[in-house]
């Protein structure tokens, strides 16, 4: 395929992974423009190789998704034929402390891409809106049930409700505007460049470093969770595959109590890094550190999704289990010390201030 796709949020977390994926695992032929912001969530290392090695087919443009012209003339100049759209406030303690970026971004960012996106193709039937969504937008389960795509919405934290506002507008724009759109709604993703402020890296950071694991609660709370790259193949498959006008919920048949998570990393770090040959452990188990703290106000207490309709339609299933995709996370994490470093220690964005204007 050789098209120009528009990747928003390309320097966060999932976004670098899906256009690493892209260049390196699926063939693509075409160019792809990273529009971001830079907000904290976002790095450019975390793509620095690929910008290298795809140098003439990966432009990184820095800007915000709300500004609608210049997104409109961004995919005029490039003319772009699909858009991926990650660019997201996406963490839910932020979004309780500190709502309005989130319904910036998520809603009014939403709503501006998809206005340049219809003025742009103006009916195009040979281009593709694909937005990346969660499964939190479905609200919170009992012991028993899974989210459907059926499933009623009901979000239930700022950041729950601001996506699910963009999924509305997205499948509004479909509907009344004919625009051909997609959504996928996906479970806890987990893998290499995740910022550590989420569970997964916040946890494995804290433990190398002896500091305390903090658990929410009880730590009964039951998430789904889908190593990353599996993400990505998900929504490669939808942009390509899918019906237009359709959701696909994405998950990676995992469901785990937090606490068993925290475990998981406690001992995929013993595994790999023994906390016996770690000096700042003075001499205690990675478990040793695990410690309860104040319950995330209005927790969500259980997701689980049901992704057969991908499944049967484009055959996508997840191929990382959780044993081996911790491993890999870990290892990724211990290997790549000069990132955590950058990251931890906020030289990354010194690094920013230098090289974009902010
Ligand atoms: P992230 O926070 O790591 O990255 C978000 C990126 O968006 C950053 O690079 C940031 O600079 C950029 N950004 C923020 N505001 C912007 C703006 N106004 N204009 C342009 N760029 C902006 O997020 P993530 O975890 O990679 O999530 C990506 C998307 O996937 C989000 O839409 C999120 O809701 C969704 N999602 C995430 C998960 C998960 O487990 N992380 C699961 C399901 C869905
Ligand atoms: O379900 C998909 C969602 O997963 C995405 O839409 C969000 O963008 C993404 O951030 C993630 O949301 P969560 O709130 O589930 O992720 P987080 O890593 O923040 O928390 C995972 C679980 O762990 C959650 O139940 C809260 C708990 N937790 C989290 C942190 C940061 C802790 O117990 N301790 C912690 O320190």
């Amino acid at each position: 395929m050789k098209k120009t796709i528009l990747v928003t949020g390309g320097a966060g977390f999932i976004g670098s992974n899906f256009i690493r994926y892209v260049f390196e695992r699926t063939g693509f032929k075409g160019k792809i423009v990273n529009l971001d912001k830079l907000t904290y969530a976002g790095n450019p290392e975390n793509l620095a190789d690929i910008a290298k090695k795809f140098r003439g087919r990966y432009v990184f443009a820095k800007g915000d998704i709300c500004a609608h012209n210049a997104v409109l003339a961004l995919m005029k100049k490039y003319c772009v034929s699909a858009v991926a759209h990650f660019a997201a406030e996406s963490h839910v303690d932020r979004s309780i402390f500190g709502p309005k970026d989130f319904i910036e971004t998520n809603i009014h960012g939403t709503f501006s891409l998809l206005e340049a996106a219809r003025n742009f193709w103006a009916g195009r039937k040979d281009v593709r809106f694909h937005h990346v969504s969660t499964d939190e937008v479905y609200g919170s389960l009992g012991a028993s049930g899974k989210f459907r795509e059926t499933t009623p919405y009901n979000p239930r934290s700022p950041y729950s409700a601001s996506k699910a506002s963009s999924d509305h507008l997205v499948r509004a724009y479909g509907h009344t505007y004919g625009l051909p759109a997609t959504i996928s709604n996906c479970s806890n993703n987990y893998g290499p460049y995740h910022f550590p402020e989420k569970l997964i890296p916040l946890v494995l950071l804290n433990a190398l470093e002896g500091k305390p694991l903090p658990v929410y609660g009880d730590g009964l709370q039951v998430r789904d969770w889908l190593y990353v790259e599996d993400h990505c193949a998900a929504i490669w498959r939808i942009m390509n595959k899918g019906r237009p006008g359709a959701t696909y919920n994405v998950g990676g048949s995992c469901e785990k109590k937090n606490i068993d998570v925290v475990k998981g990393i406690c001992a995929a770090l013993e595994a790999l890094a023994p906390a016996a040959a770690n000096p700042t452990l003075g001499g205690r188990e990675y478990t040793d550190l695990i410690t309860f703290v104040k319950d995330r106000p209005g927790h969500d207490r259980r997701y689980a999704i049901d992704f057969s309709r991908i499944t049967k339609e484009l055959g996508w299933r997840p191929s990382v289990d959780f044993r081996s995709g911790l491993r890999k996370t870990v290892s990724w994490y211990l290997a790549n010390g000069a990132w955590v470093k950058n990251v931890k220690t906020g030289a990354y964005r010194k690094w920013l201030d230098k090289n974009y204007k902010r």
